[in-house]
């Protein structure tokens, strides 16, 4: 969800408001997709390098974060839509670590779409706490030692477990590059990138995104 400083400052406004912007697009684009029958939105809201950031601008994010959370819970019967988070949640403050763990166990019920948000996520980060844990779980005894894991059963260590490869990866506001974004999920995502800032983003812009990706030919590695 990139573009939202930029978006602020052509409009001589603060950052901030970029911010709140953006989690409005958020909003609207998750309904839509709800709507449109996508099963699974993964959006990158905070990055494990993002903390490089000046602090006033890092607590707008997570106070944003708090207050989406917040409202979500309160509507989730209406919107029905389940959500996980992928991350290192542990530096994050414990008001917000509680709000996180509130709404999955609440949303887990759900059915239709699944909306992962992404905080404090890297996945360079990701990939090393994948191996990790298996390593732990190489020690206890609960995997076999002495090889290696497929790919399959290292998925299951990622935040991600579970879930299918994104079919598709839109990178908005300009950029071209994926900036620690799914490293190990998005080997065969198709990418789509556009000049829209995210805060512009809407509806129409992801049709046109999926039109794209249905002139798309995927043949993963193969020739056909
Ligand atoms: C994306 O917008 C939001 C986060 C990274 C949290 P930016 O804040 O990166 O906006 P630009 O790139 O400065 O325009
Ligand atoms: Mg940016």
């Amino acid at each position: 969800m990139d573009g939202n400083g930029r978006w602020a400052g052509k409009r001589g406004l603060p950052r901030s408001a970029g911010h709140a912007a953006g989690a409005e697009t958020f909003r609207r684009v998750a309904t839509y997709c709800k709507e449109i029958g996508i099963e699974y939105l993964t959006v990158y809201a905070f990055s494990t390098e993002n903390w490089k950031r000046p602090p006033e601008e890092v607590s707008t994010i997570m106070e944003l974060l708090d207050k989406y959370l917040r409202e979500a819970l309160l509507k989730m019967e209406r919107d029905r839509v389940k959500m996980r988070f992928f991350g290192d949640m542990s530096l994050l403050s414990p008001g917000l670590r509680r709000l996180i763990e509130e709404t999955e166990e609440v949303s887990g019920r759900f059915e239709g779409v699944q909306v992962n948000i992404c905080v404090n996520y890297g996945g360079r980060d990701e990939i090393l706490r994948a191996a990790g844990s298996y390593a732990a779980d190489v020690a206890a005894g609960l995997v076999p030692s002495g090889g290696r894991p497929d790919e399959a059963t290292f998925s299951r260590y990622m935040y991600s477990s579970g879930i299918p490869d994104p079919d598709l990866i839109i990178r908005p506001s300009g950029e071209m590059r994926l900036s620690n974004f799914l490293l190990w999920q998005s080997a065969y995502s198709e990418l789509y990138f556009t000049d829209v800032l995210w805060p512009d983003f809407d509806e129409r812009e992801l049709d046109r995104a999926i039109i794209a990706f249905q002139a798309r030919h995927r043949r993963y590695g193969g020739i056909v």
